[in-house]
């Protein structure tokens, strides 16, 4: 298996222990998760991105929660509509959009 460049992280709002459905899940993590896998599909990008749920990191006031690793960069607040440019200007470009950096 050929590791893909960058793996994306859509807080699901999941918790371990108690609450199945937390901040993240409330403010529509699942449709940004489900426009992420859009986005990586109508750019052709599924050989080099990979989009997983996850369950809470722990900053639910900031949510929803996205990480992109390698890098490490963590976004909050992100919506549907933010998706685009990230996968345009970060996925594609290298180029984290910092006015959704936590
Ligand atoms: S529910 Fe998403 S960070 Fe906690």
């Amino acid at each position: 298996m050929v590791a893909p460049k960058h793996h994306v992280f859509v807080c699901s709002g999941a918790k371990l222990v108690g609450d199945k459905k937390g901040t993240c899940n409330s403010r529509g993590c699942i449709e940004v998760a489900r426009k992420f896998m859009d986005e990586i599909d109508e750019r052709e990008l599924s050989g080099d991105v990979m989009v997983s749920t996850a369950s809470c990191f722990s900053l639910c006031s900031k949510g929803p929660v996205v990480l992109v690793y390698p890098e490490g960069v963590w976004y909050g607040g992100v919506t549907p509509e933010d998706v685009e440019e990230i996968a345009e200007q970060h996925l594609e470009n290298g180029e984290p959009v910092k006015r959704l950096v936590l």
